[in-house]
Protein backbone atom coordinates (compact mmCIF):
# COMPACT_ATOMS: atom_id res chain seq x y z
CA UNK A 1 0.00 0.00 0.00
CA UNK A 2 1.14 3.27 -1.18
CA UNK A 3 0.22 5.94 1.87
CA UNK A 4 3.94 7.13 2.01
CA UNK A 5 2.39 10.82 1.31
CA UNK A 6 1.46 13.04 3.89
CA UNK A 7 -0.53 14.35 1.50
CA UNK A 8 -4.16 14.41 2.78
CA UNK A 9 -4.47 11.44 5.63
CA UNK A 10 -7.82 12.15 6.45
CA UNK A 11 -9.15 10.47 3.29
CA UNK A 12 -6.03 8.42 2.20
CA UNK A 13 -7.60 4.76 2.02
CA UNK A 14 -5.65 2.13 4.93
CA UNK A 15 -6.81 -0.47 2.72
CA UNK A 16 -7.47 0.39 -1.09
CA UNK A 17 -5.24 1.47 -3.92
CA UNK A 18 -5.10 4.94 -4.58
CA UNK A 19 -1.50 6.35 -6.41
CA UNK A 20 0.36 8.53 -4.29
CA UNK A 21 0.32 11.75 -6.10
CA UNK A 22 -2.23 12.34 -8.74
CA UNK A 23 -5.55 10.89 -10.80
CA UNK A 24 -6.32 7.32 -11.10
CA UNK A 25 -9.40 5.75 -12.93
CA UNK A 26 -10.17 2.53 -14.41
CA UNK A 27 -8.23 -0.35 -13.46
CA UNK A 28 -6.07 -1.92 -16.84
CA UNK A 29 -4.05 -5.15 -17.49
CA UNK A 30 -4.59 -7.02 -14.11
CA UNK A 31 -2.56 -9.82 -14.83
CA UNK A 32 -0.77 -12.15 -12.42
CA UNK A 33 2.72 -13.51 -13.64
CA UNK A 34 5.77 -15.24 -11.46
CA UNK A 35 4.79 -14.31 -7.84
CA UNK A 36 2.93 -11.28 -9.16
CA UNK A 37 -0.05 -9.18 -9.35
CA UNK A 38 0.03 -6.38 -11.47
CA UNK A 39 -2.46 -3.48 -11.31
CA UNK A 40 -1.86 -1.34 -13.81
CA UNK A 41 -4.50 1.88 -14.19
CA UNK A 42 -6.07 4.79 -16.42
CA UNK A 43 -3.47 7.46 -15.54
CA UNK A 44 -2.55 10.96 -14.96
CA UNK A 45 1.07 11.17 -14.26
CA UNK A 46 0.50 14.89 -13.22
CA UNK A 47 -2.59 15.90 -11.89
CA UNK A 48 -5.87 15.07 -9.67
CA UNK A 49 -8.10 15.17 -13.06
CA UNK A 50 -8.40 13.17 -15.69
CA UNK A 51 -6.10 13.56 -18.80
CA UNK A 52 -2.50 12.58 -20.21
CA UNK A 53 -3.78 9.33 -19.94
CA UNK A 54 -1.18 6.44 -19.39
CA UNK A 55 -0.97 3.24 -17.43
CA UNK A 56 0.17 3.80 -13.95
CA UNK A 57 0.96 0.12 -12.48
CA UNK A 58 1.25 -1.15 -8.94
CA UNK A 59 2.23 -4.90 -8.34
CA UNK A 60 1.43 -6.99 -4.93
CA UNK A 61 2.05 -10.46 -3.72
CA UNK A 62 -1.03 -10.61 -1.82
CA UNK A 63 -3.77 -8.34 -3.21
CA UNK A 64 -3.68 -6.45 -0.19
CA UNK A 65 -0.60 -4.54 -0.19
CA UNK A 66 0.39 -2.86 -3.20
CA UNK A 67 3.55 -1.06 -4.12
CA UNK A 68 3.11 1.98 -6.48
CA UNK A 69 5.91 1.41 -9.75
CA UNK A 70 7.06 3.96 -12.50
CA UNK A 71 4.52 4.36 -14.95
CA UNK A 72 4.42 1.49 -17.48
CA UNK A 73 2.88 3.04 -20.83
CA UNK A 74 2.84 6.57 -21.13
CA UNK A 75 1.24 8.89 -23.31
CA UNK A 76 2.87 10.70 -26.16
CA UNK A 77 2.00 13.04 -28.65
CA UNK A 78 -0.19 11.75 -30.68
CA UNK A 79 -2.07 8.95 -28.86
CA UNK A 80 -3.55 8.83 -24.92
CA UNK A 81 -3.44 5.54 -23.24
CA UNK A 82 -6.81 4.03 -22.59
CA UNK A 83 -7.51 0.85 -21.03
CA UNK A 84 -6.92 -2.05 -21.86
CA UNK A 85 -5.96 -5.77 -20.57
CA UNK A 86 -2.75 -7.55 -20.38
CA UNK A 87 -1.93 -11.03 -20.66
CA UNK A 88 1.11 -13.66 -19.75
CA UNK A 89 1.79 -14.87 -23.58
CA UNK A 90 2.65 -18.24 -22.42
CA UNK A 91 4.23 -20.02 -25.58
CA UNK A 92 5.10 -16.84 -26.95
CA UNK A 93 2.59 -16.61 -29.71
CA UNK A 94 3.55 -13.18 -30.17
CA UNK A 95 7.02 -13.71 -30.94
CA UNK A 96 8.01 -10.21 -28.47
CA UNK A 97 9.95 -12.62 -26.20
CA UNK A 98 11.00 -16.54 -26.15
CA UNK A 99 9.45 -19.51 -25.15
CA UNK A 100 12.43 -19.47 -22.17
CA UNK A 101 10.60 -16.07 -21.42
CA UNK A 102 7.07 -15.45 -22.51
CA UNK A 103 6.58 -11.93 -22.64
CA UNK A 104 3.72 -10.14 -21.24
CA UNK A 105 1.59 -8.00 -23.53
CA UNK A 106 -0.51 -5.05 -22.86
CA UNK A 107 -3.71 -5.09 -25.35
CA UNK A 108 -4.73 -0.90 -24.90
CA UNK A 109 -6.46 1.36 -26.75
CA UNK A 110 -4.79 4.11 -28.97
CA UNK A 111 -6.76 7.22 -28.18
CA UNK A 112 -5.18 9.36 -31.39
CA UNK A 113 -4.99 13.06 -30.84
CA UNK A 114 -4.81 16.27 -33.70
CA UNK A 115 -0.99 15.44 -33.90
CA UNK A 116 -1.58 12.03 -35.63
CA UNK A 117 -2.55 11.13 -38.78
CA UNK A 118 -5.44 8.95 -37.66
CA UNK A 119 -7.03 12.11 -35.32
CA UNK A 120 -10.14 11.19 -33.37
CA UNK A 121 -9.91 7.61 -33.95
CA UNK A 122 -9.82 4.89 -30.64
CA UNK A 123 -8.14 1.70 -32.33
CA UNK A 124 -6.28 -1.16 -30.38
CA UNK A 125 -2.41 -1.45 -29.90
CA UNK A 126 -0.10 -3.51 -28.10
CA UNK A 127 3.17 -3.07 -25.76
CA UNK A 128 5.01 -5.50 -24.57
CA UNK A 129 7.28 -6.06 -21.23
CA UNK A 130 10.35 -8.78 -20.94
CA UNK A 131 11.50 -7.97 -17.78
CA UNK A 132 8.55 -8.59 -15.98
CA UNK A 133 6.42 -5.51 -16.03
CA UNK A 134 9.35 -3.07 -15.16
CA UNK A 135 9.93 -1.56 -18.48
CA UNK A 136 7.18 -1.78 -22.10
CA UNK A 137 8.03 -1.24 -25.61
CA UNK A 138 5.07 -0.48 -27.88
CA UNK A 139 4.59 -2.53 -30.51
CA UNK A 140 5.88 -0.69 -33.77
CA UNK A 141 3.12 -2.25 -36.34
CA UNK A 142 0.42 -0.83 -33.93
CA UNK A 143 -2.54 -0.36 -33.89
CA UNK A 144 -3.21 -3.95 -34.39
CA UNK A 145 -7.07 -3.43 -34.71
CA UNK A 146 -8.90 -0.06 -36.45
CA UNK A 147 -12.00 -0.18 -37.24
CA UNK A 148 -11.89 3.48 -38.68
CA UNK A 149 -14.00 3.81 -35.44
CA UNK A 150 -14.17 6.69 -32.74
CA UNK A 151 -15.13 4.80 -29.84
CA UNK A 152 -13.82 0.95 -30.27
CA UNK A 153 -12.08 0.99 -26.89
CA UNK A 154 -11.86 -0.91 -23.89
CA UNK A 155 -9.92 -4.65 -25.01
CA UNK A 156 -10.19 -7.53 -22.93
CA UNK A 157 -8.06 -10.35 -24.26
CA UNK A 158 -8.29 -14.25 -23.06
CA UNK A 159 -6.70 -17.33 -24.35
CA UNK A 160 -9.82 -19.80 -25.65
CA UNK A 161 -9.62 -23.49 -25.01
CA UNK A 162 -12.86 -25.10 -26.40
CA UNK A 163 -14.65 -26.99 -28.99
CA UNK A 164 -14.11 -24.42 -31.70
CA UNK A 165 -10.21 -24.46 -30.67
CA UNK A 166 -7.80 -22.79 -28.90
CA UNK A 167 -6.67 -18.59 -29.85
CA UNK A 168 -6.62 -15.40 -28.60
CA UNK A 169 -10.40 -13.65 -28.01
CA UNK A 170 -10.73 -9.90 -27.79
CA UNK A 171 -13.86 -8.92 -26.49
CA UNK A 172 -14.18 -4.60 -26.87
CA UNK A 173 -16.90 -1.84 -27.38
CA UNK A 174 -18.63 0.59 -29.71
CA UNK A 175 -18.98 2.11 -26.37
CA UNK A 176 -21.84 4.53 -28.36
CA UNK A 177 -23.36 2.12 -30.17
CA UNK A 178 -23.58 -0.36 -26.76
CA UNK A 179 -22.08 -3.56 -28.23
CA UNK A 180 -19.88 -5.61 -27.42
CA UNK A 181 -17.82 -6.70 -30.66
CA UNK A 182 -15.75 -10.26 -30.27
CA UNK A 183 -12.42 -10.86 -32.63
CA UNK A 184 -9.90 -13.66 -32.69
CA UNK A 185 -6.07 -14.13 -33.31
CA UNK A 186 -3.07 -16.77 -33.29
CA UNK A 187 -0.84 -14.03 -32.12
CA UNK A 188 -2.01 -11.00 -30.79
CA UNK A 189 -1.02 -8.98 -33.78
CA UNK A 190 -3.91 -10.39 -36.50
CA UNK A 191 -7.27 -9.72 -35.58
CA UNK A 192 -10.06 -11.59 -37.20
CA UNK A 193 -13.96 -10.71 -36.31
CA UNK A 194 -16.57 -13.39 -34.78
CA UNK A 195 -19.58 -11.48 -33.64
CA UNK A 196 -21.17 -8.62 -31.81
CA UNK A 197 -23.26 -8.47 -28.55
CA UNK A 198 -26.10 -5.74 -27.66
CA UNK A 199 -27.66 -3.52 -27.24
CA UNK A 200 -29.47 -5.35 -24.52
CA UNK A 201 -30.98 -4.77 -20.96
CA UNK A 202 -28.97 -1.34 -19.49
CA UNK A 203 -28.33 0.62 -22.40
CA UNK A 204 -28.57 4.61 -21.03
CA UNK A 205 -24.90 5.57 -20.88
CA UNK A 206 -22.16 4.20 -23.20
CA UNK A 207 -20.92 0.82 -22.98
CA UNK A 208 -17.40 0.40 -21.55
CA UNK A 209 -14.67 -2.14 -20.01
CA UNK A 210 -16.24 -5.42 -21.37
CA UNK A 211 -15.34 -8.96 -19.36
CA UNK A 212 -16.19 -12.23 -20.48
CA UNK A 213 -15.00 -15.54 -18.76
CA UNK A 214 -16.52 -18.68 -17.78
CA UNK A 215 -16.98 -20.02 -14.22
CA UNK A 216 -18.26 -23.24 -12.84
CA UNK A 217 -21.67 -23.10 -11.18
CA UNK A 218 -21.39 -24.24 -7.60
CA UNK A 219 -17.78 -25.27 -7.68
CA UNK A 220 -18.52 -27.73 -10.54
CA UNK A 221 -16.21 -27.81 -13.84
CA UNK A 222 -18.90 -29.87 -15.31
CA UNK A 223 -21.82 -27.40 -15.30
CA UNK A 224 -20.49 -23.93 -16.31
CA UNK A 225 -21.99 -20.68 -17.12
CA UNK A 226 -19.91 -17.18 -18.83
CA UNK A 227 -20.16 -14.30 -17.80
CA UNK A 228 -20.44 -10.93 -20.03
CA UNK A 229 -19.31 -8.27 -17.63
CA UNK A 230 -20.36 -4.43 -19.58
CA UNK A 231 -20.11 -1.09 -17.56
CA UNK A 232 -21.61 1.68 -18.74
CA UNK A 233 -21.87 5.51 -17.93
CA UNK A 234 -24.44 7.10 -17.08
CA UNK A 235 -27.46 4.48 -16.88
CA UNK A 236 -26.19 2.54 -13.90
CA UNK A 237 -28.54 1.27 -11.10
CA UNK A 238 -27.45 3.53 -8.59
CA UNK A 239 -27.16 6.96 -11.01
CA UNK A 240 -24.33 7.26 -13.25
CA UNK A 241 -21.61 4.85 -13.60
CA UNK A 242 -21.99 1.12 -13.14
CA UNK A 243 -21.52 -2.64 -14.18
CA UNK A 244 -24.05 -4.85 -15.95
CA UNK A 245 -23.02 -8.40 -16.40
CA UNK A 246 -25.17 -11.43 -18.53
CA UNK A 247 -25.36 -15.12 -17.79
CA UNK A 248 -24.96 -17.50 -20.70
CA UNK A 249 -22.66 -19.09 -23.26
CA UNK A 250 -20.23 -18.62 -25.41
CA UNK A 251 -18.87 -21.26 -28.26
CA UNK A 252 -15.72 -19.44 -29.33
CA UNK A 253 -17.55 -17.29 -31.65
CA UNK A 254 -20.79 -15.91 -30.50
CA UNK A 255 -21.81 -14.91 -26.28
CA UNK A 256 -25.51 -15.55 -26.20
CA UNK A 257 -27.32 -14.53 -23.21
CA UNK A 258 -29.67 -16.09 -20.73
CA UNK A 259 -30.56 -12.85 -18.83
CA UNK A 260 -31.53 -10.97 -21.68
CA UNK A 261 -34.33 -8.49 -20.53
CA UNK A 262 -34.90 -6.48 -22.86
CA UNK A 263 -33.15 -5.84 -26.37
CA UNK A 264 -32.18 -2.78 -28.14
CA UNK A 265 -30.99 0.58 -27.10
CA UNK A 266 -34.24 2.03 -25.79
CA UNK A 267 -33.91 2.72 -22.40
CA UNK A 268 -36.33 1.04 -20.22
CA UNK A 269 -35.84 2.47 -16.65
CA UNK A 270 -38.49 0.52 -15.16
CA UNK A 271 -36.88 -3.07 -15.71
CA UNK A 272 -33.31 -1.76 -14.55
CA UNK A 273 -33.58 -3.74 -11.26
CA UNK A 274 -34.47 -6.96 -13.07
CA UNK A 275 -30.71 -6.75 -14.86
CA UNK A 276 -27.71 -8.53 -13.29
CA UNK A 277 -25.67 -5.93 -11.59
CA UNK A 278 -21.85 -6.26 -10.30
CA UNK A 279 -22.84 -3.66 -7.46
CA UNK A 280 -25.98 -1.76 -6.42
CA UNK A 281 -23.69 1.62 -4.85
CA UNK A 282 -22.26 4.47 -6.92
CA UNK A 283 -19.04 3.61 -7.02
CA UNK A 284 -18.28 0.56 -8.45
CA UNK A 285 -17.04 1.24 -12.03
CA UNK A 286 -14.83 0.15 -14.64
CA UNK A 287 -14.90 -3.37 -12.95
CA UNK A 288 -12.90 -6.01 -15.23
CA UNK A 289 -10.85 -9.61 -14.07
CA UNK A 290 -7.09 -10.69 -13.62
CA UNK A 291 -5.87 -12.87 -16.33
CA UNK A 292 -4.27 -15.97 -15.52
CA UNK A 293 -5.08 -15.96 -11.40
CA UNK A 294 -3.53 -19.19 -9.83
CA UNK A 295 -5.91 -21.58 -8.60
CA UNK A 296 -8.66 -20.63 -11.66
CA UNK A 297 -10.11 -17.99 -9.23
CA UNK A 298 -11.60 -14.89 -11.17
CA UNK A 299 -10.63 -11.71 -9.41
CA UNK A 300 -11.96 -8.17 -10.07
CA UNK A 301 -11.25 -4.71 -9.17
CA UNK A 302 -13.43 -1.87 -9.94
CA UNK A 303 -12.42 2.12 -10.05
CA UNK A 304 -13.60 3.36 -6.65
CA UNK A 305 -15.54 6.27 -8.33
CA UNK A 306 -18.05 7.71 -10.81
CA UNK A 307 -18.11 9.98 -14.07
CA UNK A 308 -20.65 11.99 -12.30
CA UNK A 309 -18.73 13.61 -10.06
CA UNK A 310 -15.58 11.86 -9.86
CA UNK A 311 -13.50 15.03 -10.70
CA UNK A 312 -14.27 16.67 -7.77
CA UNK A 313 -14.26 14.43 -4.77
CA UNK A 314 -13.06 16.74 -2.39
CA UNK A 315 -9.45 15.06 -1.72
CA UNK A 316 -6.17 16.63 -1.92
CA UNK A 317 -2.74 15.49 -3.74
CA UNK A 318 -4.56 12.44 -4.85
CA UNK A 319 -7.80 11.23 -6.43
CA UNK A 320 -10.01 8.39 -6.44
CA UNK A 321 -9.18 4.72 -4.95
CA UNK A 322 -9.88 1.14 -6.19
CA UNK A 323 -12.19 -1.27 -4.71
CA UNK A 324 -11.12 -4.32 -2.52
CA UNK A 325 -10.01 -6.92 -4.69
CA UNK A 326 -13.24 -9.40 -5.49
CA UNK A 327 -13.73 -13.12 -5.73
CA UNK A 328 -16.52 -13.68 -8.03
CA UNK A 329 -18.33 -17.18 -7.90
CA UNK A 330 -21.47 -18.52 -9.72
CA UNK A 331 -23.99 -20.16 -7.01
CA UNK A 332 -27.12 -21.47 -7.02
CA UNK A 333 -29.52 -19.75 -4.76
CA UNK A 334 -33.07 -20.20 -4.55
CA UNK A 335 -32.97 -22.65 -7.76
CA UNK A 336 -31.59 -19.48 -9.96
CA UNK A 337 -28.01 -19.05 -10.68
CA UNK A 338 -26.48 -16.39 -8.96
CA UNK A 339 -23.20 -13.97 -9.37
CA UNK A 340 -21.50 -14.04 -5.24
CA UNK A 341 -18.78 -11.95 -4.76
CA UNK A 342 -16.37 -11.90 -1.65
CA UNK A 343 -13.54 -9.44 -0.85
CA UNK A 344 -10.16 -10.57 -0.03
CA UNK A 345 -9.86 -9.49 3.32
CA UNK A 346 -7.48 -7.16 4.42
CA UNK A 347 -8.69 -8.47 7.87
CA UNK A 348 -7.58 -12.29 7.43
CA UNK A 349 -4.56 -12.56 9.04
CA UNK A 350 -3.96 -9.56 10.27
CA UNK A 351 -7.28 -8.72 11.95
CA UNK A 352 -8.30 -8.31 15.51
CA UNK A 353 -11.74 -8.79 16.96
CA UNK A 354 -12.41 -6.06 19.35
CA UNK A 355 -15.81 -5.68 19.85
CA UNK A 356 -18.51 -8.63 19.87
CA UNK A 357 -21.89 -9.35 21.07
CA UNK A 358 -24.26 -12.42 20.35
CA UNK A 359 -27.65 -13.31 20.60
CA UNK A 360 -28.87 -9.67 21.84
CA UNK A 361 -32.40 -8.52 21.44
CA UNK A 362 -32.49 -5.15 19.99
CA UNK A 363 -35.33 -2.96 21.48
CA UNK A 364 -36.91 -0.30 19.06
CA UNK A 365 -34.28 2.75 19.03
CA UNK A 366 -30.39 3.37 18.51
CA UNK A 367 -28.16 1.85 21.19
CA UNK A 368 -24.70 3.42 20.32
CA UNK A 369 -21.65 0.72 20.82
CA UNK A 370 -18.53 1.35 23.03
CA UNK A 371 -15.60 2.50 22.27
CA UNK A 372 -13.73 -0.72 21.33
CA UNK A 373 -16.25 -0.69 18.13
CA UNK A 374 -16.00 2.74 16.95
CA UNK A 375 -13.29 3.71 14.05
CA UNK A 376 -12.77 4.79 10.37
CA UNK A 377 -11.08 1.51 9.43
CA UNK A 378 -13.26 -1.60 10.54
CA UNK A 379 -14.46 -4.62 9.04
CA UNK A 380 -18.07 -5.63 10.68
CA UNK A 381 -19.90 -8.54 10.48
CA UNK A 382 -23.46 -8.27 11.44
CA UNK A 383 -26.14 -11.16 11.45
CA UNK A 384 -29.44 -10.25 12.15
CA UNK A 385 -32.82 -11.64 12.33
CA UNK A 386 -35.03 -8.39 11.34
CA UNK A 387 -38.29 -10.32 13.81
CA UNK A 388 -41.03 -7.52 13.97
CA UNK A 389 -38.88 -4.79 12.93
CA UNK A 390 -39.76 -2.79 10.01
CA UNK A 391 -36.51 -1.19 9.74
CA UNK A 392 -33.23 -2.69 11.46
CA UNK A 393 -29.68 -1.42 10.73
CA UNK A 394 -26.64 -0.32 11.47
CA UNK A 395 -25.29 3.46 11.80
CA UNK A 396 -21.72 3.55 10.53
CA UNK A 397 -19.12 6.73 10.38
CA UNK A 398 -21.72 8.69 12.96
CA UNK A 399 -21.05 11.83 14.96
CA UNK A 400 -23.76 13.34 16.24
CA UNK A 401 -25.92 14.05 12.88
CA UNK A 402 -23.46 12.76 10.86
CA UNK A 403 -24.01 9.28 9.63
CA UNK A 404 -23.94 6.85 6.96
CA UNK A 405 -26.81 4.81 7.55
CA UNK A 406 -27.06 0.98 6.15
CA UNK A 407 -30.58 -0.25 6.69
CA UNK A 408 -33.46 -2.96 5.61
CA UNK A 409 -36.46 -2.50 5.40
CA UNK A 410 -38.21 -5.75 6.48
CA UNK A 411 -41.69 -5.48 4.54
CA UNK A 412 -40.07 -3.93 1.11
CA UNK A 413 -37.05 -6.62 1.77
CA UNK A 414 -34.84 -3.73 0.31
CA UNK A 415 -31.28 -2.91 1.97
CA UNK A 416 -30.27 0.64 1.51
CA UNK A 417 -27.15 3.00 2.43
CA UNK A 418 -28.07 6.29 2.89
CA UNK A 419 -24.94 8.82 2.34
CA UNK A 420 -27.62 11.96 2.26
CA UNK A 421 -25.77 12.71 5.58
CA UNK A 422 -22.72 10.86 5.42
CA UNK A 423 -20.32 13.84 5.80
CA UNK A 424 -19.38 16.30 3.32
CA UNK A 425 -21.72 16.15 0.45
CA UNK A 426 -21.93 19.13 -1.09
CA UNK A 427 -18.78 19.49 -3.49
CA UNK A 428 -21.42 17.61 -5.74
CA UNK A 429 -25.87 18.42 -6.33
CA UNK A 430 -25.73 14.17 -7.05
CA UNK A 431 -23.80 13.08 -4.44
CA UNK A 432 -26.18 12.68 -1.62
CA UNK A 433 -27.81 9.52 -2.24
CA UNK A 434 -29.52 6.47 -0.97
CA UNK A 435 -28.59 3.24 -2.83
CA UNK A 436 -31.19 0.66 -2.90
CA UNK A 437 -30.83 -3.30 -3.42
CA UNK A 438 -33.85 -6.35 -2.89
CA UNK A 439 -32.28 -8.81 -0.40
CA UNK A 440 -34.22 -11.62 0.40
CA UNK A 441 -33.81 -13.04 3.93
CA UNK A 442 -32.46 -16.07 4.38
CA UNK A 443 -33.73 -18.71 7.02
CA UNK A 444 -35.39 -15.20 8.05
CA UNK A 445 -31.62 -13.93 9.07
CA UNK A 446 -29.72 -11.02 6.77
CA UNK A 447 -25.86 -11.36 6.88
CA UNK A 448 -23.71 -8.24 5.88
CA UNK A 449 -19.95 -7.72 6.16
CA UNK A 450 -18.94 -4.42 6.13
CA UNK A 451 -16.21 -2.90 4.85
CA UNK A 452 -15.07 0.72 5.94
CA UNK A 453 -11.89 3.19 5.07
CA UNK A 454 -11.45 6.53 5.51
CA UNK A 455 -13.94 7.43 2.39
CA UNK A 456 -15.19 4.51 1.55
CA UNK A 457 -18.26 1.69 2.68
CA UNK A 458 -18.16 -1.73 0.82
CA UNK A 459 -21.23 -3.66 1.61
CA UNK A 460 -21.85 -7.33 0.74
CA UNK A 461 -25.07 -8.75 1.64
CA UNK A 462 -26.30 -12.69 2.26
CA UNK A 463 -22.20 -13.64 1.65
CA UNK A 464 -21.84 -11.95 -1.16
CA UNK A 465 -25.63 -12.02 -3.29
CA UNK A 466 -25.63 -8.23 -3.32
CA UNK A 467 -22.93 -5.52 -2.72
CA UNK A 468 -23.29 -2.17 -2.69
CA UNK A 469 -20.26 0.50 -2.50
CA UNK A 470 -20.23 4.01 -1.84
CA UNK A 471 -17.58 6.54 -1.37
CA UNK A 472 -18.18 8.65 2.13
CA UNK A 473 -16.02 11.65 3.48
CA UNK A 474 -17.07 11.91 6.63
CA UNK A 475 -15.70 14.52 9.30
CA UNK A 476 -12.60 13.26 12.03
CA UNK A 477 -14.94 12.55 14.56
CA UNK A 478 -17.25 10.62 12.82
CA UNK A 479 -16.08 6.72 14.10
CA UNK A 480 -18.91 5.83 16.04
CA UNK A 481 -20.99 2.81 15.40
CA UNK A 482 -24.52 1.94 16.30
CA UNK A 483 -27.54 -0.60 15.99
CA UNK A 484 -31.29 0.39 15.59
CA UNK A 485 -34.55 -1.18 14.85
CA UNK A 486 -37.70 0.79 14.27
CA UNK A 487 -41.14 -0.39 14.47
CA UNK A 488 -40.69 -3.50 16.70
CA UNK A 489 -37.93 -5.55 18.00
CA UNK A 490 -35.26 -7.52 15.83
CA UNK A 491 -32.30 -9.69 16.90
CA UNK A 492 -28.76 -9.31 16.65
CA UNK A 493 -27.43 -12.77 16.04
CA UNK A 494 -23.90 -11.79 16.20
CA UNK A 495 -22.27 -8.41 15.58
CA UNK A 496 -18.05 -8.26 15.03
CA UNK A 497 -16.20 -5.94 14.64
CA UNK A 498 -12.29 -6.10 13.16
CA UNK A 499 -9.95 -4.09 13.21
CA UNK A 500 -5.95 -3.86 11.66
CA UNK A 501 -2.94 -4.73 13.88
CA UNK A 502 -1.14 -1.87 13.92
CA UNK A 503 2.15 -3.84 12.07
CA UNK A 504 -0.59 -5.62 9.25
C1 LIG B 1 -14.06 4.20 -18.61
C2 LIG B 1 -13.29 4.92 -19.70
C3 LIG B 1 -12.88 3.94 -20.78
C4 LIG B 1 -11.69 4.61 -21.39
C5 LIG B 1 -11.04 5.25 -20.18
C6 LIG B 1 -10.35 6.55 -20.46
O1 LIG B 1 -14.03 4.83 -17.39
O2 LIG B 1 -14.07 5.98 -20.23
O3 LIG B 1 -13.90 3.65 -21.71
O4 LIG B 1 -10.84 3.68 -22.02
O5 LIG B 1 -12.07 5.46 -19.23
O6 LIG B 1 -9.67 6.99 -19.33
Amino acid sequence: MTTTSALDCQYRPRHHYTADRSWLNDPNGLVYANGTYHLFYQHNPSGTVWGNMSWGHATSADLLHWDEQPVAIACDEQEAIFSGSAVLDKTNTSGFGTPDNPPLVAIYTSAYTPASPLNGRQAQSLAYSTDNGATWTKYDGNPVLDRASADFRDPKVFWYDGSAGSYWVMVAVEAVDREVVLYKSADLKTWEYLSTFGPANATGGVWECPDLFELPVDGDAGNTKWVLVVNLSPGGIAGGSGGQYFLGSFDGVAFTSETTVTQGIQQDDSRMAEYGWLDWGRDYYAAVSFSNAPGGRRLMIGWMNNWQYGAVTPTSGWRSAMSLVREVRLASRDGAVALVQAAVDPYGSGGATTYSEAGTALAVGTRWLPAEASGDVLRIDADIVPGTAGEVGLLLRADGGERTVLAYDSGRGVLSLDRTASGNTAFHESFASVQRVAVPLEDGRLRLRVFLDRCSVEVFAQDGLATITDQIFPGESSTSLAVFAEGGGATLVSLDVVRTRSHA
